[in-house]
């Protein structure tokens, strides 16, 4: 009996696919058309392991998704795959609509073909889980309270207006077709095998290179981070138990200003790499012009899974952004093996026509 996951050999997907296997003993089909967000390094410890499938295919090639549901009869679908980081879909949307939008209706479309197949208990367990974000729900101002699952969408970015649009195809299918799906809206993650193009792995890795840490606009835009593990614990939770047609929201009760991530980064690096030739690392931090539309404080509150799954995140953000950076210092071959030509090409295209501030 297995899942099929879309999406694992990225940052949350890989993470979600060794704990499963981990924490189940069950097999994964993992979907993924591997863009320069997926690595198969981070699921190298399953290299041998027969309850881990890897396909490398698109998710909106219905032919293979078909094959792929017919051959393995998942009891679920965990959808993951999408384009994900913000500055990207500021620059180029296209993909964007194309993997997110699109990419998840003809996703959509396959589970509802192949669960219309299904018959007795194997019918009446299957779920689609739709990994979603706060993002879809736009930005509050200091005095709001944070988002809860009643919050109106309001998307800010071309990314959380894709990821919106994926939302509400999600519940669309649920409720015309009765597909039983669930969704999740999560807060920030960071953790090990996050790629170096999101804060906070971006700001390890350049410090740790001497390089200047760049922090856009006045740097007290705010994000409630939560550790990938405790999102993938979430997940489970909600595969688990959630109700369908719900959606639930996940975070970290953890806000903390971009400020004080990068100096909580800063500080780490200087206890964790003493012999460090630039200290303290904070020195590195430099402002530099803000992003176009940047929201300027997304914030959780987590008290339906809460109370109804007994989900409550585990990792303080003071344990967790320290076990990261020593994540990165002991695998210093991964952070090298990203840092491929593509990705230096990224560097240059978002950061080269930032003026410093
Ligand atoms: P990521 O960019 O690290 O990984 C995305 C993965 O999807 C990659 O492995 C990529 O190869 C794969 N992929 C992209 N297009 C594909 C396609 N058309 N077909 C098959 N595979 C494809 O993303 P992430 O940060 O791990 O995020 C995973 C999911 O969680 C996304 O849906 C994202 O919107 C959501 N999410 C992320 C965060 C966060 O903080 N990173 C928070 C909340 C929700
Ligand atoms: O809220 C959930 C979302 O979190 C997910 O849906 C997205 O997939 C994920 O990328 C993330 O989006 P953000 O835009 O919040 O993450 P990012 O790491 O890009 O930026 C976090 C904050 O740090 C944001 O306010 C912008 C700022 N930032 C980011 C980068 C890359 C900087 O100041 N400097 C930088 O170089």
């Amino acid at each position: 009996m297995a899942v099929l996951v879309t999406g694992g050999a990225g940052f949350i997907g890989s993470n979600f696919v060794l704990s499963w296997i981990a924490e189940t003993g069950g097999a994964v089909v993992n979907l993924d058309k591997l863009t320069y967000a997926g690595n198969l390094e981070n699921l190298q410890s399953l290299k041998n392991d027969p309850r881990h499938i890897f396909v490398k295919g698109d998710i909106s090639d219905s032919e293979l998704v078909h094959k792929l549901l017919s051959r393995y009869q998942p009891t679920a679908i965990v959808h993951f795959a999408a384009e994900s980081h913000v500055d990207r879909s500021i620059l180029g949307p296209e993909e964007f609509i194309a993997t997110n939008v699109h990419g998840t209706f003809r996703l959509l479309e396959a589970a509802r073909a192949y669960w219309g197949s299904l018959a007795g208990d194997r019918r009446g367990n299957f779920r689609f889980l739709h990994v979603s974000t706060d993002e879809v729900y736009g930005s509050l101002s200091a005095e709001d309270l944070p988002f809860t699952e009643s919050t109106p969408y309001a998307p800010n970015s071309p990314y959380a207006a894709s990821k919106a649009a994926s939302d509400h195809l999600v519940r669309a299918y649920q409720h015309t077709y009765g597909l039983p799906t669930v969704t999740t809206n999560c807060s920030n993650n960071y953790g090990p095998y996050q790629f170096p193009e999101k804060l906070i792995p971006l700001m390890i890795v350049n410090a740790i290179r001497g390089k200047p840490l760049p922090v856009y606009g006045d740097g007290l835009n705010i994000r409630d981070w939560l550790h990938v593990g405790d999102h993938c614990a979430a997940i489970r939770a909600v595969l688990a138990r959630g109700r369908i047609g719900e959606t639930y929201n996940i975070g970290g009760n953890s806000e903390k200003s971009n400020l004080e991530v990068v100096r909580a980064v800063c500080e780490a690096l200087d206890e964790l790499h003493p012999d460090s030739p630039i200290m303290p690392h904070g020195s590195l931090i430099s402002f530099v012009k803000d992003r176009p539309g940047h929201d300027r404080r997304y914030a959780i509150d987590a008290s339906k899974i809460r109370q109804e799954l007994g989900w409550t995140a585990k990792q303080s953000f003071a344990t967790g952004i320290r076990e990261t950076v020593k994540w990165c210092l002991d695998h210093l071959d991964w952070v090298q093996q990203v840092e491929n030509g593509e990705y230096r090409k990224w560097i240059d295209e978002n950061y080269g026509g930032r003026q410093t501030i």
